[in-house]
């Protein structure tokens, strides 16, 4: 092979790998990252969730979810952490993320100490996952190594936030495909979606569920009256109309507990949305209740799929060249 040829193959190669990055390709991202440009980083993070979490458990699920809302809008870029400025409405505002996503102030006063040791080392996007992280590890879930290196959006997406947060009212064939447009497997939705072990909802996002007509035949008639008794009690939270703000843990029987007891709720008929709930409803093969199954019967099966799930979650999309950058305040790009 001559020179020219040679090189012309390096170069495709280069490209094809850069363009073909996809969530269960962990090409671009390291452990460690920081471990010389900012030695502190991880325990700079960790140490600021463990404080925020000891005065307001409940930002433990806030955290988590930030991440999983970074990751959905054009990938994991703190796209979602982004104000909103002339000319840009923030992913903030979307109807997803409104009066709903909590636990900015958290990130920005990590951001904050970070700028102070190592500045303009340590991205938003790269903050959110290791938070995510030791959320999950500090309300009793699984720990993981984090894989870092991601850049910072230059913009946030508020039409894309509409677009790619899946709706709690979704039947099963939609979140799945929602996942699969992610990279994500069906395995991964029904091991991520037992995030929903911890944190709450607003009486907003599950009301439609709780006065839909009831559909005995997709539940059996244990877990239909199993339901009938916790949708009697949802009811009374949550009326028909008003009190759309009202609260309702997403795991009734451990709310602050990162455990398995999400997918047993959920194989009775008691998973608070109805994305929880059509994840067994409407499963008609029995592949994911099978799954289910796994993973109410063995926390330490669900502990390793989420941990593995969330790893590839974080991946998705990452910018790691110059198509991105280290914003010094997470809520704006650097002027
Ligand atoms: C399968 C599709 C999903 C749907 C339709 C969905 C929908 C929702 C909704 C509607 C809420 C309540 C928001 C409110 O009323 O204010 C919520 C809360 C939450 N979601 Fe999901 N979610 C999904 C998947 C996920 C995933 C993949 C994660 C994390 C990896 C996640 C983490 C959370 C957490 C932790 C909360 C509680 C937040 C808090 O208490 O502040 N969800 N989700
Ligand atoms: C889901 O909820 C939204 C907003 O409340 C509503 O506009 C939509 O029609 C609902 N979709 C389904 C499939 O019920």
């Amino acid at each position: 092979m001559d020179q020219h040829k040679r090189l012309l193959l390096i170069l495709i190669t280069i490209l094809f790998n850069t363009s073909t990055l996809r969530g269960d390709e962990l090409v671009q991202l390291v452990h460690d990252y920081y471990k010389e440009k900012c030695p502190l980083a991880e325990d700079i993070v960790r140490h600021n969730v463990e404080v925020a979490l000891y005065k307001d458990p409940g930002l433990a699920a806030s955290l988590l979810r930030l991440h999983f809302h970074d990751c959905f809008v054009m990938g994991c870029d703190a796209s979602v952490l982004l104000d909103s400025v002339e000319g840009m409405q923030s992913e903030k505002e979307a109807g997803p993320n409104l009066n709903s996503l909590r636990g900015f102030e958290v990130i920005d006063k990590i951001k904050y100490l970070l700028e102070e040791e190592c500045p303009v080392t340590v991205s938003c996007a790269d903050i959110l996952a290791m938070a995510a992280r030791d959320a999950v590890e500090l309300r009793g879930g699984p720990g993981w190594d984090v894989w870092l290196g991601r850049k910072d959006s230059l913009m946030s997406s508020f039409s894309g936030a509409n677009q790619f947060i899946p709706a709690p009212n979704s039947s099963l064939e939609v979140l799945i495909d929602n996942f699969k447009q992610h990279g994500l497997e069906i395995e991964d939705m029904v091991a991520l979606s037992g995030s929903h072990t911890i944190g709450r909802a607003r009486c907003l996002s599950f009301r439609q569920r709780i006065y839909e007509p009831k559909q005995e035949y997709h539940y059996g008639y244990d877990r239909y009256k199993r339901y009938t008794t916790f949708r009697r009690i949802l009811q009374s939270i949550c009326p028909v109309s008003g009190r759309d703000n009202k609260f309702a843990p997403l795991d009734f029987e451990t709310p602050k507990r990162f455990d398995n007891h999400y997918f047993i709720n959920i194989l009775e008929g008691k998973g608070l949305l109805g994305s929880d709930n059509v994840l067994t409803s409407q499963d008609f093969d029995g592949t994911i209740t099978k799954q289910v199954w796994a993973y109410a019967s063995n926390q330490k099966v669900f502990f390793a799929s989420f941990a593995k799930s969330m790893i590839k979650m974080g991946n998705i999309n990452v910018l790691t060249g110059n198509e991105g950058e280290i914003r010094r305040n997470c809520r704006f790009v650097n002027a």
